[in-house]
């Protein structure tokens, strides 16, 4: 078998079958195919696609490219969550400690922001204190313990999605829906859960930019759950504007905290609630239940503190640091640079998320690059979303760096033209977006 033939085949539009694709993913993984083959072949699979077979060959594939961990000994459902990344996305601080204060085991292995999408691992970095390196080995005592773990991708744990994921961020090969599925739903299976409930994210500050392609990813991962024995629920949440109104790792946080605190805003607790109800579906404690029931119980374990107190012994019990009154204590602050008032009254037409995001990761809170230091102080605070009511001279949105890598003043030029295009006052009202599109199951 030989690389070029794989390239030239996907290039003219052929079905690649289930020994190419072993091939190609343990080529990938020992390293043996070269970077400029792979890119041609991810870049191929942009434009050619894969049917619902070469998708499924890949993923299973993948999974198998490292370790498979074996969670059979933690008693339970175990459910996992997987957002497919958006701007201002604080659910999984949120709702693992919901989740978890029902007794049920929650596993969570998460990912780095690259590019305008944060990632929850550089959330929970941003904790003074807070290690995500936790071995599969160590997750049953975790559990046991404390009921809840947070990880990083370790370096055997789908190796091949590692590779393959920094390789397209790089080639312009993100946005394809079997390589969006094949990466999500390797780890997922090689992660070991039981159960899996996807958010995919639809709009400009996502990887599906309509709700079409967001249908057929859901309905890809579906697929892909079904022949691993693992059932899947997609939640196809709006990211035509952040969701909140922090961006930024240390703001998201302080944001997430607040709702834990029963304090915040509905749009967060609607994904939210949403989020987590799908997932206790999926346990024996919410089978027969509705929806609407579970999340009423969910939204009783932030009012209660039962879901602030579970977050609490996430963070001590992975080393970070907490104040007195059970708030993190951060690797450092954000200082504001500037506020940006409304010019004119009227009603907030767009809050563009993409914009928001580029604007974001421009003041440091994201990568622009693989190796980049992240600013954890580093976001944007919004006074207003979509469908609000503005009069001139109100506050619009304020930019923030932190201390710990700071950006040049032409970045934060550039990140204000960004957050200007971002948004739009329109003379007559706006429906605001709803948050929680469809759910598919
Ligand atoms: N998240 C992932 O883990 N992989 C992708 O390809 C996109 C989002």
């Amino acid at each position: 078998m030989n690389m070029l033939e794989l390239i030239e085949k996907k290039r003219d539009g052929g079905v690649i079958s289930k020994e190419e694709i072993e091939f190609f993913v343990r080529g990938v993984t020992d390293r043996s195919i070269p970077d400029y083959q792979i890119s041609a072949f991810l870049m191929a699979v942009l434009w050619r696609g894969m049917n619902d077979e070469e998708t499924a060959d890949l993923t299973i594939s993948m999974a198998k490219s490292g370790k498979i961990c074996d969670l059979s000994d933690i008693p339970g459902v175990k459910v996992d969550k997987h957002s497919t990344g958006g701007v201002g996305d604080k659910v999984t601080p949120i709702l693992l400690p919901i989740v978890s204060s029902f007794g049920v085991p929650c596993v969570k292995l998460s990912g780095r922001g690259l590019g305008f999408t944060g990632g929850t691992i550089d959330k929970f970095e941003s904790i003074e204190g807070f290690c995500t390196s936790v071995e599969p080995s160590d997750f049953k005592n975790k559990i046991e313990r404390f009921g809840l773990l947070l990880g990083g991708q370790t370096s055997d744990l789908a190796p091949c999605d590692k590779y393959l994921y920094a390789l397209r961020d790089v080639t312009g090969t993100v946005p394809s829906i079997p390589l969006i599925a094949s990466s999500i739903m390797s780890k997922k299976i090689a992660g070991g859960s039981d159960a899996i409930v996807l958010d995919i994210t639809c709009g400009s500050g996502a990887f599906m930019k309509d709700i079409e392609s967001a249908r057929e990813l859901a309905r890809r991962m579906i697929a892909i759950g079904k022949l691993a024995g693992k059932p899947v629920t997609c939640v196809m949440s709006s990211m035509q504007q952040p969701l909140g109104i922090m961006v930024g790792n240390i703001l998201e946080m302080q944001e997430a905290v607040s709702v834990l605190q029963g304090r915040g805003r509905e749009d967060v607790k609607n994904v939210v609630l949403t989020m987590a109800s799908e997932m206790l579906k999926l346990t024996p404690f919410g089978k027969g239940k509705e929806i609407d029931e579970l999340k009423k119980l969910c939204n009783e374990k932030l009012e209660n503190g039962e879901a602030f107190a579970k977050f609490g012994d996430l963070v001590l019990s992975q080393g970070g640091v907490l104040q007195s009154d059970g708030t993190p204590v951060y690797v450092d602050k954000s200082f504001e640079v500037m506020t940006v008032y409304a010019e004119k009254d009227g009603y907030i037409s767009s809050c563009d998320a993409l914009s928001v995001g580029e604007a974001s990761c421009l003041l440091g809170a994201g990568r622009m690059e693989k190796e980049d230091v992240i600013d954890m102080g580093a976001g944007i605070r919004l006074y207003k979303k979509i469908g609000d009511k503005v009069s001139r001279g109100e506050e619009l949105f304020t930019l923030y760096t932190g201390t710990k890598a700071p950006v040049s003043d032409d970045r934060i030029d550039e990140a204000l033209f960004h957050m200007q295009d971002a948004y739009v006052i329109s003379d007559s009202p706006v429906t605001a977006p709803k948050e929680i599109l469809e759910v598919i199951s």
